[in-house]
């Protein structure tokens, strides 16, 4: 008998090692790059029918480096084509986190033969200045584009937003403000976030501030977006705060604030905090411009307390999906709500549906004949809002477990039984969300990749994103209830890899 299990604990480790090679823990349907390091998402912009995204990059290593924009183009926001760097270091600094958008009156004077410019804002980090401890490092710089963001040119009167003495002066988030016929630049100033505007992306004048004694202030302000989203009529802004650290579920996240615009100051309807997603991957969360009225949101997946260590090769870090945002009032406060953008369609495969399942004892979700590959969309109701327990496992013992807790009232996901966890001592650690909603019943959707689940319950009011790292795919998929639950209706489909 003793025999028999040594046996089978060594096959096991065997296949777990096996798969211990290149492109592991790649995703199938979210954007990474080939190779090398990858962090926050920046410049994404909805160009002449193609959606462009830049991203903090570091061409020579599979850790953070001096900073480049990396570039990516979609049709969909699903199938990402790598492309050739877009902008590299130079003698002002790394290039790091900024917008991008379409300059479509020529404010700027760098459009010529009616072509529209397209037009980067980004910070240069000067690494020679930080270490004089100057204080004034961080700077804010402006390069074009006339053949719809394949070549970039660096405009000659860089930089265009000197520093004023603040050490985190960074992230310009840049949109129109069609009211007032000016750029609107938000920006991450330490523990506040700093209103410029500008006639033409090159002269910028301070309006206003916002934050210094609102919301969370657990880490630094960084990578902030201001949009305004329409409910029953009428506009309201929303204002995103990255924060890092100081997340609800540790290291970094993504707060947000709902308030007024007026082209100079936002007000907030409240100081609280609220958070876009509570798990502990999805930073940098920021919009695409240029969207019409769709508002997209897509993050990166990742968490600075331990981005540089998880265990992928040759690439690291990858992105969330693209979330459709909303509003939706719960009792008297308003809420951010975030679902996949319907683009996601454009993968799904095979799949099931079906009605009135009492669950108790485990139930097999999984499509029959199983899932080898672990890639599914999950849409589930429940008849009331009780316990239950999502069960994501494979053959080699890993499980991830996501469920709802009646008694605290919380979403979670634990991944501390997931796989690879040993890389950083936080985390294999369970991650809480409350539950926002009051409705009666509980509706979810659950969207899987090799490594990484995507929770949106009640239609995006609670929010998790985390990522793992399983030895095998975990394609089994069981539901649970220690007190038995009713579920009203399951979907199951197979969700196809898009990459390239
Ligand atoms: C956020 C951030 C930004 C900065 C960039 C550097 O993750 O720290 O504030 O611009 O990353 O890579």
């Amino acid at each position: 008998m003793k025999k028999i299990s040594l046996l089978a604990a060594l096959l096991l480790a065997y296949v777990a090692n096996a798969q211990d090679v290149p492109e592991k823990y790649r995703p199938q349907f979210h954007f990474s790059p080939k190779a090398h390091w990858m962090n926050d998402p920046n410049g994404m912009l909805f160009h002449n029918g193609t959606y462009h995204l830049f991203y903090q990059y570091y061409p020579e290593a599979k850790i953070w480096g001096p900073m480049h924009w990396g570039h990516a183009t979609s049709k969909d926001m699903v199938h990402w084509k790598e492309q050739p760097i877009a902008l590299y270091p130079d003698n002002l600094g790394y290039i790091f986190s900024g917008s991008a958008v379409a300059d479509v009156n020529n404010t700027s004077g760098f459009g010529k033969d009616g072509k529209t410019p397209l037009v980067a804002i980004f910070t240069h980090h000067n690494p020679v200045l930080e270490k004089q401890k100057t204080g004034r490092h961080e700077y804010q710089s402006i390069a074009y584009s006339l053949d719809d963001g394949v070549t970039w040119t660096k405009y000659s009167g860089n930089p265009v937003l000197p520093n004023p003495g603040i050490t985190d002066f960074r992230d310009p988030k840049v949109r129109w403000y069609e009211p007032q016929k000016k750029w609107i630049m938000t920006l991450a100033t330490k523990d506040r976030i700093t209103f410029y505007s500008s006639p033409d992306l090159k002269s910028w004048s301070k309006e206003s501030e916002f934050g210094a004694d609102a919301g969370a202030h657990g880490g630094v302000w960084e990578c902030p977006d201001l949009l305004p989203l329409t409910h029953e009529g009428k506009q309201v802004w929303l204002l995103i705060v990255n924060i890092n650290p100081g997340g609800p579920n540790k290291g970094s996240a993504g707060q947000y604030f709902l308030g007024d615009f007026d082209g100079k100051t936002f007000t907030a309807y409240s100081k609280e905090t609220k958070w876009l997603d509570w798990g502990a991957d999805n930073y940098a969360a920021v919009t695409f411009s240029n969207t019409g009225n769709r508002s997209l949101l897509m993050g990166w997946m990742s968490n600075w307390q331990y981005a540089n260590q998880v265990p992928t090769d040759p690439w690291r870090s990858a992105n969330t999906i693209s979330r459709e945002l909303g509003l939706k009032t719960v009792g008297k406060e308003l809420y951010l709500t975030s679902v996949p953008a319907r683009e996601l369609e454009s993968i799904k495969g095979e799949g099931y549906s079906k009605k009135n399942l009492t669950v108790k004892a485990p139930v097999d979700l999984a499509p029959k004949g199983g899932n080898a590959s672990g890639l599914f969309r999950l849409d589930l109701k429940t008849a009331t809002a009780g316990d239950f327990e999502l069960v994501l496992s494979n053959k080699t013992g890993n499980e991830l477990l996501i469920g709802y807790d009646k008694a605290s009232n919380q979403y979670y996901i634990d991944r501390s039984k997931s796989g690879k966890i040993d890389f950083e001592a936080g985390f294999g650690q369970k991650h809480t969300a409350p539950r926002l909603s009051k409705d009666g019943k509980i509706a979810l959707t659950l969207v899987a990749d090799v490594a990484s689940v995507e929770l949106f319950a009640d239609g995006g009011l609670t929010v998790m994103t985390d990522i793992f790292f399983a030895d095998t795919p975990l394609s089994d998929l069981t539901i649970k209830s220690a007190k038995g639950i009713q579920v009203e209706e399951v979907q199951y489909h197979v969700l196809k890899p898009s990459i390239e």
